[in-house]
């Protein structure tokens, strides 16, 4: 997370400059206080209006800022947004702009504003693949990061002009990753690929009815949020639920029964380092689903159930030695004990005890209460707390055993 820190965006004139949009929002998302300042030349490709929507903050563009109120000759203080960021992202950097940051031109509020940097100052061009190649352009780029500049470099792929080469502007969420990283270095969760599982499954009795749970999904769209927030790359496999991830790096797919949620689990697992199983799953589903809604005409219906697949137990026996395991369990007698049976039997690294006997625990509360068993009977039990704070703490367990 980016919480508190403050990161000015620097826009200039190329066609990538919408990407900068997405940019400043993958920023807020992150929690980080943003700024923007412009050259005059990027408002061809963007509005200030959006960027100043989008960061919250009015933009910068003039030096001297426009009359207001009859009142005239207010200026922009280059120098106090140059002390004020924690880091300057430029993105898109143009060629013209790289250029004036190798001489030091001076003739707008965004070179001023530059040369007046006491932070970490990141560039990332933008340009046409020929512009790019150019000995000037490569010279300018050799030159500032030997001045510790970091350079993201820019991808390959089809460009504006309708060429094909290197000289796309890095995606915006993989910036907004790499500055996330540069700021919170110790997530060993980073590029880690994470299977989640969430919410409640739906067992079919005819097509209008099913047997369900209370489940909400809440817990595993906190889960995925969390660990994309960390850098994980995240795969939400949930039932059927309101709640919707946040963040836009994590992949989600829905699914409604308890068999579908395991085919979906048997096709992603073995490519995981992480599973966090925390799917209320229906441990049985009706033996056969009627083909059209059943009629109300007997006083009585019988219902024959029959189990559904354990999908914790298939991926605690299909564990490889280097992935690592956690389920959930909801226990209402004996929990400590039957819990810990549950962490053997199913071969987990680590066991979530939820606990439904608090109020303000269990199914769609935003607090929960949760006990962690792991091997060799270590436990810790925690007070009711948030369920984004219980998670994040789950994530810290986890990391510090990776
Ligand atoms: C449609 C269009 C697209 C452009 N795209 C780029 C680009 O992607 N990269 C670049 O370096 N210059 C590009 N340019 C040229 C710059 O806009 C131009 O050099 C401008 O002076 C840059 O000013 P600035 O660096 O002060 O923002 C483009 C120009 C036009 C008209």
């Amino acid at each position: 997370m980016l919480t508190g820190k403050k990161i000015l965006v620097g826009v200039t004139g190329s066609i990538a400059a919408y990407k900068s949009a997405f940019l400043v929002r993958e920023l807020i998302r992150l929690g980080a206080d943003v700024r923007v300042v412009m050259t005059p030349a990027s408002r061809e490709f963007i509005t200030p209006l959006t960027l100043s929507t989008l960061s919250k903050n009015p933009v910068a563009v003039d030096f001297v800022k426009p009359e207001t109120n009859g009142q005239a000759g207010e200026w922009e203080s280059h120098v106090e947004l140059g002390l004020w960021a924690d880091l300057f992202i430029i993105a898109p950097v143009s060629a013209n702009t790289l250029s004036k940051m190798v001489t030091g031109q001076c003739d707008n509020l965004l070179m001023a504003t530059y040369l007046s940097a006491k932070c970490p100052v990141w560039i990332a061009p933008a340009m046409d693949l020929d512009m790019y190649k150019h000995p000037s352009t490569q010279e300018n780029l050799t030159k500032l990061t030997a001045q510790t500049i970091r350079v993201i470099d820019p991808t390959s792929g089809e460009l504006a002009s309708g060429l094909d080469g290197k000289g796309r502007m890095q995606e915006p969420e993989e910036i907004a990753d790499q500055i996330d990283a540069w700021f919170n270095p110790a997530s060993k969760l980073r590029g880690k690929k994470i299977l989640i599982t969430g919410g409640p499954t739906y067992e079919a009795i005819d097509p209008v009815r099913f047997i369900g749970n209370h489940s909400s999904g809440k817990t595993g769209v906190i889960l995925a949020d969390a660990c994309a927030n960390r850098g994980a790359e995240v795969l939400l496999i949930t039932g059927p639920t309101q709640q919707r991830v946040k963040n836009p790096r994590v992949k989600v797919i829905a699914v409604t029964s308890a068999d579908e949620m395991m085919k979906t689990v048997e096709q992603n697992w073995f490519d995981c380092t992480v599973g966090i199983y925390s799917a209320a799953v229906a441990d049985y589903k009706p033996e056969f689903a009627a083909g059209e809604k059943i009629k109300k005409t007997d006083d009585r219906l019988t219902l024959n159930l029959v189990k559904n697949p354990d999908i914790l137990k298939w991926a605690g026996l299909n564990k490889k030695k280097d992935q690592y395991l956690v389920g959930f369990a909801l226990e209402t007698e004996n929990e400590l004990e039957n819990g810990t049976k549950k962490l053997v039997a199913k071969k987990l690294d680590l066991l979530v005890l939820n606990s439904l006997k608090d109020a303000g625990a269990g199914f769609g509360h935003d607090t929960n209460k949760v006990t962690f068993i792991k091997p060799n009977n270590k436990t810790a039990t925690f007070e009711l707390n948030e369920k984004t704070v219980l998670m994040n703490r789950l994530l810290d367990e986890i990391e510090h055993d990776l």
